[in-house]
């Protein structure tokens, strides 16, 4: 079963200028008003690094949180143009990131990177939401949860605190193609993973998994029986607030 609220994460990725806090505004409206559901989930949403500072200001005080997309694996300040760590990144305010993102990974994020950027990140009490995904070739292989459970292994330990780490799911086949896997099949998947974490990890409670990769209004409706679920990370559609909010109206219809 799912471990309590549930979590819609939107990741912004190149998107978004000063004027586009707007959108989140609206979100945060919505929220304020949804008296039925709104204590059953979470808002997040990942902006680019140059509307963290401004978004974090203006939604301090309000329901929604801010994520960052990613970091540099090194900390504090240091002689490396153009990237910002967590410490920079914590010292804002912000209480979420996202690691390990397969857009992020195909542009040179190996393991020991990541590895690096989670010890970094857990370092600044930074909640992480850390994406794994096979690709098509490997899902047609039958290699999907191999592939998976070593991506989980290769960058947690089991000396980290686990409590601050999120894992979310995200074919890479399923980013933006609006191809789903079907929902005994990721409900499986689900299950296995979150029984592999427990046992390798020795969780005595459920960790918390999001599912990402094409989720909008329509497709929410395929996962809302997956009750393992705890949420989900949103790309394309997290960047209007209609769709947005359409995908959490259609999720709890
Ligand atoms: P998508 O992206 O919702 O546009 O498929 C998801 C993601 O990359 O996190």
């Amino acid at each position: 079963m799912a471990s309590g609220i549930r979590y819609f994460v939107g990741n912004w990725k190149m998107f978004g200028i000063s004027s586009s806090y707007k959108i989140l505004e609206n979100v945060n409206k919505f929220f304020k008003r949804d008296k039925k559901n709104k204590k059953k989930y979470k808002i997040i949403i990942a902006p680019p690094f140059t509307l963290l500072q401004d978004f974090y200001k203006r939604f301090k005080n309000k329901d929604i949180n801010i994520s960052a997309q990613n970091c540099y694996h090194k900390d504090n300040f240091g002689a490396f143009t153009g990237n910002i760590s967590p410490f920079m990144i914590k010292q804002i305010g912000i209480k979420y990131i996202i690691i390990g993102h397969s857009e992020n990974r195909i542009d040179g994020d190996t393991n020991k990177i990541i590895r690096e950027k989670i010890i970094v990140a857990l370092k600044n009490n930074l909640k992480i939401i850390l994406c794994i995904g096979e690709n098509k070739k490997e899902k047609k292989l039958r290699k999907t949860l191999k592939v998976l459970k070593n991506q989980i292994s290769q960058v947690i330990k089991k000396r980290d605190d686990f409590k601050n780490i999120t894992i979310a799911y995200e074919p890479i086949w399923s980013i933006g193609s609006g191809i789903l896997p079907s929902t005994i099949e990721l409900q499986k998947n689900i299950i296995i993973l979150k029984k592999f974490l427990k046992h390798k990890y020795r969780l005595n409670y459920n960790p918390k998994l999001l599912y990402g990769g094409s989720v909008d209004k329509n497709s929410i409706k395929n996962f809302r029986s997956i009750s393992e679920l705890d949420g989900f990370l949103i790309g394309g559609a997290s960047k209007s607030s209609k769709n947005f909010i359409d995908i959490i109206k259609n999720f709890y219809k």
